[in-house]
């Protein structure tokens, strides 16, 4: 580090360098005496300082000493032996005039005097006039040893045992025995300066005045004023580094299936295709009958459509159409077709009936559309399957399009939702003819993955509505997208609303 970084250092960069006693190194704790910064601000100064090698921190092995309460307080009051000869006047005293200076108490009298004797800075006497014990000074009461060892704790903040003479340990040992007056701890971390570090500190001591004055060039925060004056000119600041650590933060983000849905949506709108929209509820009308699917057919069973307690009329107005679909179904699956059972009002199953409703009203030539929304079906939540789910549909009408268009489109409209390889599979569907089913190929897990549902309209739905051209449809479930993209094994998650998942989850290639 030359000597022009030591600007990019933070004050409390600075303050904890000066801080750090060279030889024998720091403790946290003492660092936060010495430097009156929090435990995080130290921390986080640490981290920064170790990042620019100039300290180095270690777990010291042994025992780590440190005052406790009554240590401290010697070393502000003295101890109570040396409290006790600040009390003696005019060379002895009794006991109790020792006690009513209240220099000393009755708990610390007995110590006092014990100790007092034992550093043979006190006698005992009776008085000759009054036969009453009294404590005489002796001559020169030196500095005992527990007086040094504690005042050297106290220096530095926090000691080793290894830093102790072994008259030192000796003390120790007896100040051990006095309650609180040492603390020892089995290792702790230690922060050293490193031979870069002993250099900044040198140098930030020798420039010490200049820092501490708000004149000095270091440590400003830019101002409107300095920004007017053009004073920042002649302002070093300390550099920002914009690559450093931050804390996480979680904004408030959307969910992950709605980024899905958006995605789709731009795609189809990229593709210069219209959204439009339909209602939940539907008559059974719509949602089956004109989709050319027998009354009788499976899909209609209680068990997969969720029917409501009312009926919707809707489609049912027009006598024509009625007809139609009604000879069509005559005519197809050889049965006789009910309005009763049409009126039934269901929970969309799929999302056809709204783009087919449509294209019955509008009657357009040429148009491409498509619809995203939830779909209901009656079926046993498992996890692959939910009673609400997501469907998104397209369509495309004109003259002269074929099932080659179809795929063609998928190809386009997978390609920008990041999908490559794709198949198609014939099925069927009552309603289209022929039936495709696109394949897609995962590459994370090494499948072929159902995608959409598609086909040409068959003219037992076009027909009875007037429809004339062609109609390409297309269609299925966002969720089973979404659980390829989001890793998930459990369509479920989706909906859970854990706030780990939704705060870290990562897409995946489709
Ligand atoms: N509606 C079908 C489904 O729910 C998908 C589909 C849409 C099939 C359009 C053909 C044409 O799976």
């Amino acid at each position: 580090m030359d000597d022009s970084n030591i600007k990019t250092l933070h004050p409390i960069e600075k303050k904890i360098i000066k801080s750090i006693k060279n030889k024998s190194g720091s403790s946290i704790n003492s660092l936060k005496i010495s430097t009156d910064l929090n435990i995080d601000q130290i921390r986080r100064g640490l981290e920064w300082l170790k990042f620019k090698n100039l300290i180095s921190s270690y777990e010291s092995q042994h025992n780590i000493i440190s005052l406790g309460t009554f240590g401290i307080k010697s070393i502000n009051d003295g101890l109570p032996e040396r409290r006790l000869l600040e009390t003696i006047k005019d060379g002895y005293s009794t006991i109790s005039e020792i006690l009513k200076t209240g220099k000393v108490t009755q708990s610390e009298i007995n110590i006092a005097v014990f100790k007092a004797k034992t550093n043979k800075w006190i006698q005992i006497k009776k008085d000759e006039k009054t036969g009453a014990n009294v404590i005489e000074i002796l001559k020169d009461p030196k500095f005992s040893s527990e007086e040094a060892l504690l005042q050297k704790i106290y220096e530095n903040n926090i000691l080793s045992e290894h830093d102790l003479s072994s008259d030192e340990l000796t003390t120790l040992e007896i100040l051990k025995k006095r309650p609180q007056f040492v603390m020892l701890k089995k290792s702790e971390e230690f922060i050293r300066l490193t031979e870069e570090g002993e250099r900044v500190q040198s140098i930030l001591e020798s420039e010490k005045s200049s820092l501490d004055s708000t004149d000095g060039n270091y440590d400003h925060s830019l101002t409107s004023d300095m920004l007017v004056s053009g004073k920042w000119k002649n302002i070093v600041f300390r550099p920002l580094d914009v690559e450093s650590n931050t804390p996480l933060l979680f904004p408030g983000r959307t969910n992950p299936l709605i980024d899905l849905i958006e995605e789709i949506r731009e795609a189809f709108v990229s593709l210069g295709f219209v959204e439009i929209e339909g209602n939940y509820i539907q008559s059974s009308f719509w949602n089956f009958d004109a989709l050319f699917t027998p009354q009788d057919h499976a899909a209609r069973e209680m068990q997969d459509t969720f029917y409501l307690r009312f009926e919707k009329n809707d489609g049912l107005e027009n006598r024509r159409i009625v007809r139609n679909v009604s000879e069509a179904h005559k005519k197809g699956w050889n049965y006789e077709w009910k309005t009763s059972e049409a009126r039934r009002a269901v929970l969309r199953t799929h999302t056809t009936p709204v783009t087919l409703q449509y294209l019955a009203k509008k009657n357009p030539v040429e148009s491409k559309l498509f619809t995203i929304g939830r779909v209901f079906r009656n079926e046993k939540v498992s996890y692959k399957h939910l009673v609400e789910f997501h469907q998104i549909e397209g369509v495309v009408t004109g003259h002269n399009i074929s099932l080659r268009d179809l795929m063609g489109i998928q190809l386009e409209f997978y390609k920008k939702i990041g999908i490559t390889k794709v198949k198609f599979w014939p099925t069927f569907f009552p309603y289209t003819e022929p039936s495709l089913q696109s394949m897609i190929y995962n590459e994370r897990l090494d499948k072929w993955i159902e995608l959409f549902g598609m086909g040409i309209f068959r003219p037992e739905v076009i027909e009875p509505l007037g429809i004339k051209n062609p109609v390409l449809a297309w269609g299925g479930g966002i969720e089973r997208i979404a659980m390829l993209k989001y890793n998930l094994s459990d369509v479920r998650d989706l909906y859970n609303n854990n706030l780990g998942w939704l705060r870290g989850v990562q897409k995946f290639q489709l």
